[in-house]
């Protein structure tokens, strides 16, 4: 009880300091700097043969974990490289194969993707035992299919011979087809009072339990996808279903206790009523993603989405001012914290919460507005520094930064990297840090970033790679790594590879589209939250 009390109140001490004007101090940013005046680029260039080697790199790791999937897991979910079997966590329908379809096109690996698009038109969607996750179904299959449908029918029709006549052209647009029966088997899902939808049911549920709760993130992660699936097929029901849903977050039915910083909200919602539960959050698990895809509807379509956008600057304004916060051992670092009831902050950061660099630059791109950038390219250094801390090269699930919590056994290595291991230390083949570098790459220009990815790469390539595939690690603190789990998750197909790809992959353009995020205020493609590239609205 006495712990209690005290941490507490060591906490609000700090969120008065915090609250004071350190912090402002620290961001003071001048209005119009070119961000070279405060990243001067550093990286080495390179040569169009360590480009190469590099991109055939992240192939060979895509096709060694490929070929481990089709020799022990197909056409289960995913790979257990340990055990050498398959495994059904995403509802069974073959979440590798369709998570992995838009990198495999990306990479031209043609074999591959005929393999993919052959097995995902027999899918049955209308039928399924398993529990299904609406956030998760979503942004691995629908994603999957709906990018695949933007690349295959666009820039790469030629070089995988689907255009109209071709012999894949039926295929890749029954990837359209099966996108309609997957959304029409979940929608149901949204047949709530409010029409917030059920996070989690069955196909063999008639109705969905409408005194539940879901979280902002399975809420708000649904509208890029089903807006999508509505503007290729021409039918509006599945971006009314999501846009209906996603209101109860832009406007807050009860902000006193879903809105505890402008912009900024509680976690859980219920879908009877659309009242938030509690005032905890952040951006990392359970909302990360309903912040990213508010800037990400706005680069979609900036004539239907401009409420998300100026939803976005609230929780970007709100974030700077309220969350930002260097470690008291490094000022020269900066994280974003968590908050908890009553406008607590918790001096907590997570891997899941690193794509953040990343969506700051996105937004500091499409506003131009240069506190965002410069805030964007400081959280990427932030992150970075969780892996150039650790002898294995990688950055641990969890990670804080409280000068007054530091275990006994840290202090040292707080003192000299300014966070500390807190929670989860395992490396879950997770993108987020180096999807950060990207957009980092991608706006500054310097190959420093390249670097950090390449770094990233060599060491999960020297520690979760297995005999035939690839694995989280138990210990990011050990220098192997540690225990090996046994899962080698889909999104490691869908973004890991794709963002390490990208990155390298100067050429990999097709005509002269460049696929991804661009510098600049205009952008031809959107990347969702499984790193599927959708085309944007003209
Ligand atoms: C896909 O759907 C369209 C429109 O309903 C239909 O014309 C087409 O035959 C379908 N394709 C396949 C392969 O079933
Ligand atoms: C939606 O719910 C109502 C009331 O629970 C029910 O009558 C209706 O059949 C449901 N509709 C669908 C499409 O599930
Ligand atoms: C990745 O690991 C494999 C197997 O150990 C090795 O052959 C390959 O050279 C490694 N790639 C890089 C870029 O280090």
């Amino acid at each position: 009880m006495f712990g209690m009390l005290r941490r507490t109140r060591v906490v609000l001490l700090v969120v008065f300091f915090i609250a004071g004007s350190t912090l402002y101090m620290l961001f003071d940013y001048p209005s119009e700097p070119s961000l070279h005046a405060f990243f001067p680029p550093s990286g080495i260039q390179l040569d169009a043969k360590e480009l190469r080697y590099r991109t055939d790199a992240i192939k060979e790791a895509y096709m060694h974990s490929w070929n481990g999937y089709m020799k022990y897991a197909y056409p289960t979910d995913e790979l257990m490289p340990m055990s050498q079997k398959g495994g059904n966590s995403m509802s069974g329908w073959g979440a590798s194969i369709i998570d992995g379809l838009g990198t495999a096109t990306l990479m031209e690996l043609h074999s591959v993707v005929e393999t993919q698009l052959k097995f995902i038109a027999k899918v049955d969607y209308t039928k399924n035992e398993n529990v299904i996750s609406l956030f998760e179904t979503t942004i691995r299959y629908l994603g999957g299919m709906l990018s695949a449908f933007d690349l295959l029918s666009g820039p790469y029709a030629e070089s995988f011979k689907a255009r109209k006549g071709e012999q894949n052209y039926e295929l890749v647009n029954e990837l359209v087809n099966q996108s309609i029966k997957l959304a029409d088997a979940m929608k149901f899902a949204f047949n709530s009072t409010t029409g917030i939808p059920a996070g989690y049911f069955r196909l063999t549920d008639t109705s969905i339990n409408t005194n539940d709760v879901n979280i902002i993130a399975g809420i708000g992660t649904l509208v890029l996808e089903w807006t999508r699936l509505s503007d290729i097929t021409g039918d509006p029901q599945y971006a009314q279903l999501a846009q209906r849903a996603q209101e109860y977050l832009l406007v807050v039915q009860n902000p006193e206790v879903g809105e505890p910083f402008p912009g900024l909200l509680g976690t859980h919602v219920r879908l009877n009523d659309g009242k938030f539960q509690d005032s905890f959050g952040g951006w990392g698990a359970l909302s990360d993603s309903y912040y990213e895809y508010l800037i990400k509807m706005f680069v979609y379509d900036k004539r239907r989405f401009l409420r998300y956008k100026e939803r976005w600057v609230q929780a970007a304004e709100s974030t700077i001012k309220y969350l930002a916060s260097s470690p008291a051992s490094r000022t020269d670092l900066v994280y974003v914290a968590e908050y908890s009831n009553h406008n607590q902050i918790s001096f907590k950061g997570s891997h899941l919460a690193c794509f953040i660099g990343g969506n700051f630059l996105l937004g500091g791109q499409v506003l131009k507005n240069t506190k965002y950038n410069v805030f964007g390219l400081r959280l990427v250094d932030g992150c970075h520094n969780t892996y150039s801390s650790t002898p294995s090269g990688l950055g641990p699930e969890n990670f804080a930064w409280d000068e007054s919590l530091v275990p006994a056994g840290q202090k040292e290595f707080f003192t000299k990297n300014g966070f500390y291991y807190s929670g989860s230390i395992d490396y879950r083949l997770r993108p987020e840090v180096i999807e950060s570098y990207y957009h980092a790459y991608m706006v500054t220009r310097d190959n420093k970033y390249r670097e950090w990815a390449w770094d990233a790469f060599k060491a999960i390539n020297s520690t979760c790679r297995t005999s035939s595939g690839f694995t989280t690690v138990s210990d990011v603190s050990q220098a192997d790594g540690g225990k090996k789990a046994d899962k080698q998750e889909s999104f490691w197909f869908a973004e890991v590879l794709k963002y390490l790809f990208l990155i390298f992959n100067e050429e990999g353009v097709q005509g002269s589209e460049r696929i991804g995020f661009v510098r600049g205020s205009k952008q031809k493609w959107v990347i969702t939250t499984e790193a599927h590239p959708f085309r944007v609205q003209d």
